[in-house]
Order: C-alpha cells, then sequence, then structure tokens
C-alpha cells in the first residue's frame, strides 16, 4: 500500500536540446551567456577523435578561448578531477563543458564541484552526507554525451574512484546538473560496436533497474517503460547496422534512464561495481553481464511488474522469466558475454566481490533485499 501522507521529491529541470546538429548551437549558447573561455573536459580518445576538433574549431572561431583537459582514467579516480581542478584555476576558466561517454562527463561534474569547494574531494561523499557541503556557487557546466548509455549528462552525480583501492565513490548535489544538455545522436555514429553494445546496456539496466525500484515514483516508472522500448527496438541495429534512427533513440533511451533513476538503482549495478574497482571492466560491461541473473533474483515479489516489461519488450510470454531469457538472448544478439569467467571473473574473486558489493550505494534501493550471502550466489550462478 502506498502511503500518500509522505511527501516526496521529484525532479525534471535539465534543459535537453536534443537532435541531429544540435552541437552547432554550443557555441551561441555561451556567446548569449557571456561564457568565453570554457574547461573542455573529455577523454584521451575522444579528444582524437574529428568530431571533437570539429567542436573546437567551431567555438574557436566564435572566439572563444578553448581550454582541453582530457587526462583522465576509464574508470575515473581523484587525482583526476584535482588536476583538472589545477587546470580550470591555471587557465583562469569561467564554465566547463564535458564532452565524451559517462567518465568524462563525470571527471567534468567533478571539476565543477571542486572548483570553489576546497575540502578533501570524499568529503563530498554522499554517503557519509558530503552535499551538506555543497554550499558555494559552481560554474557553469554544460553535457555534451558522445555515448549512449550512463545518462550522466543529465545526471547530478559524480561517480570518482579511490585512486589506491579503486573503491567507488560518489558525489552529488542537485548544484551538480548541466544548465542545458547537446544531445547531438551524429556525435553517436562512428561508435564501436562493442562500446555501442556495452554503454547501451548499462542504459537498457538503468532503465530496468529504476521502474522496478522501491521508491513510489510513477512519473520515473513511465520514463523508464519508455526508455526499455526505445532500447529494446533499437540497440541491435545500432550495434549492426547504425543509422541516424537507431543511434537517436539510443541516445533518448539513455538519457531517459539517467532521469528515471532519480528512483533509485538496484542489485545489477551493485554487482557490478565491484567488477570495475577490481578488475577495471568497462561499467556497462559488468552491467550487461550480470543483467539476467540480476532481473532474475527480482522477480519474486514484483510479478506485475514483470508482466508489464514483457508487454514493452513485445514478449509472447508476460511474465519474469521470459524478461531474463530475452536478456540473455539480447546480450548474444549484440555480441556481449553471458558469463563472468569470459570477463576474467574466476571463483577465487567471489569473497571480495561480495564483500565490495554489500557496501555499494546502489542496492539499497532494489525491490527486495540483498544479503552477502545472496551477492556470493549470483557471483556463482553468473561464473
Ligand atoms: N554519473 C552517473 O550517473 C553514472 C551512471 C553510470 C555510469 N557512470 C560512470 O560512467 C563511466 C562509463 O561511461 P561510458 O559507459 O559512457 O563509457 P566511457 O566514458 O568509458 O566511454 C567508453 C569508450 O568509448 C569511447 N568513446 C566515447 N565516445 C565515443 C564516440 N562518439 N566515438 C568513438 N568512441 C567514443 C571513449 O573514449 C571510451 O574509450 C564509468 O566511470 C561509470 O562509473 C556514471
Ligand atoms: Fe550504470
Amino acid at each position: 500500500m502506498t502511503d500518500f501522507s509522505t511527501i516526496r521529491q521529484y525532479n525534471f529541470p535539465t534543459v535537453i536540446r536534443f537532435g541531429a546538429g544540435a552541437i552547432a548551437e554550443l557555441p551561441g549558447h555561451l556567446r548569449a551567456n557571456g561564457l568565453s573561455r570554457p574547461l573542455v573536459v573529455t577523454d584521451p580518445m575522444v579528444a582524437q577523435l574529428s568530431f571533437f576538433h570539429e567542436i573546437r574549431r567551431a567555438l574557436e572561431s566564435k572566439g572563444i578561448s578553448v581550454e582541453v583537459f582530457s587526462d583522465i582514467h576509464k574508470n575515473p579516480v581523484k587525482s583526476d578531477v584535482l588536476k583538472g581542478g589545477e587546470a580550470y584555476a591555471a587557465a583562469d576558466r569561467d564554465s566547463v563543458i564535458g564532452i565524451g561517454g559517462g567518465a568524462a562527463m563525470d571527471v567534468a561534474r567533478a571539476v565543477v564541484l571542486r572548483v570553489h569547494h576546497p575540502r578533501d574531494l570524499f568529503d563530498y561523499d554522499d554517503l557519509i552526507g558530503g552535499d551538506q557541503y555543497v554550499t558555494e556557487e559552481v560554474p557553469y557546466f554544460i553535457t555534451v554525451p558522445t555515448t549512449a548509455g550512463t545518462g550522466s549528462e543529465v545526471g547530478r552525480s559524480a561517480i570518482i574512484s579511490e585512486d589506491d583501492t579503486h573503491r567507488k565513490r560518489i558525489l552529488f548535489s542537485p548544484k551538480l546538473l548541466a544548465k542545458i544538455v547537446f544531445a547531438d545522436p551524429l556525435l553517436t555514429m562512428e561508435l564501436p560496436p562493442f562500446v555501442t553494445a556495452a554503454t547501451g546496456m548499462d542504459a537498457l539496466t538503468h532503465n530496468l533497474e529504476a521502474y522496478l525500484a522501491k521508491m513510489f515514483h510513477p512519473m520515473c516508472e513511465g520514463i523508464a517503460l519508455e526508455g526499455v522500448d526505445l532500447i529494446n527496438g533499437s540497440l541491435a541495429q545500432a550495434v549492426q547496422r547504425p543509422d541516424l534512427e537507431s543511434r537517436s533513440r539510443m541516445l533518448l533511451g539513455s538519457l531517459m534512464g539517467a532521469v528515471a533513476f532519480q528512483k533509485g538503482l538496484g542489485v545489477v549495478h551493485s554487482l557490478a561495481h565491484p567488477l570495475s574497482s577490481l578488475l577495471d571492466t568497462h561499467h556497462g560491461l559488468a552491467n550487461a553481464v550480470n543483467l539476467p541473473y540480476g532481473m532474475r533474483f527480482n522477480i519474486g515479489g514484483s510479478e506485475g511488474k514483470f508482466g508489464r516489461i514483457a508487454q514493452v519488450m513485445g514478449l509472447s510470454r508476460h511474465d519474469g522469466e521470459a524478461v531474463v531469457e530475452r536478456l540473455f538472448a539480447f546480450n548474444r544478439e549484440v555480441g556481449l558475454p553471458v558469463r563472468l569467467r569470459d570477463i576474467g571473473v574466476r571463483e577465487e574473486h567471489i569473497d571480495t566481490l561480495a564483500d565490495l558489493a554489500i557496501a555499494d550505494f546502489a542496492h539499497p534501493n532494489n525491490p527486495k533485499p540483498v544479503s552477502r550471502e545472496d551477492f556470493k550466489k549470483l557471483y556463482t550462478e553468473a561464473l
């Protein structure tokens, strides 16, 4: 029974300019807001791509001074953020633009926090109440996603790891929302098939976990189901024969997943995060492999919701097991493994993985409580 005497908060605040060619509006937007000295945060790969050079040229041709910071890790760490903060100050910047996948956008967001917040970066960790220290102004922040996965472009958190332990910490504040997102599917056209598949399964995981998460939030649930539909119908095409339509649907589906997961995530993300900490596994790949197992764990108690997911996915049977079978088949269809042993996990890792998973921030919102024993069982099953 839903308790309607509780007051809840629902937020859908970000301005999103979505569509082929939207990136062309970036220089004019900066100018219109009196900004001319952005720090562009990206990753070392994206910094080499031709669209990145074009964005830079377009900005410079409007008299905008561009400083690029791209010295970041695949799973970003605190020292990346500190260096980015130094680059902002040294080059006297007035704004931050994050261009890239979740890694680049998360570092950009953490740099936005860093600029006027000098405490130790992890004092701002949301899990220890760090958002209370996010009291100062932050620089104007713009995001430009170039993968369709994390949806970090519309997020208010940055996932940054400790340099030594690689434990993932979460920096959170509504102040860290981008003022505007330029979501241009043309920037994702050349994403390689593996990255398309892995990031796309991350987006699917966000929508599924958000839909199932235990908070009462029908608006997010509506968005999540529509996100599942978009991804279910376009990811295979985006991997195998990418075109503007499949890339556009994926970019929206991923963005919607992140809008929806303000409702919460769940067991799959908690299974996945330790793989990145321990084995540097790509976030999306880690989610993809764990997704069918985690969803099977969640069926009991959420049968009605699984029925709706099955319906949205166009399955012939409307039950949880049909969804799980579809997810196994989906991974195979987009060329991803379905076993943890295929991504380097060994039996001797399981205890450490279970310790990390139980300490993770995602599973408290899972529809069903998850114990350390459950994590061990799920890893063993997926091995
Ligand atoms: N903030 C959040 O809410 C949130 C949510 C989920 C995950 N994350 C974080 O996001 C990160 C993962 O992000 P991701 O899945 O986008 O991967 P990513 O940012 O690591 O990018 C994957 C790869 O694709 C390359 N790439 C990016 N755009 C490209 C393009 N257009 N063409 C060709 N190559 C391109 C990158 O250089 C990189 O090698 C992790 O650090 C994870 O912790 C954050
Ligand atoms: Fe994710």
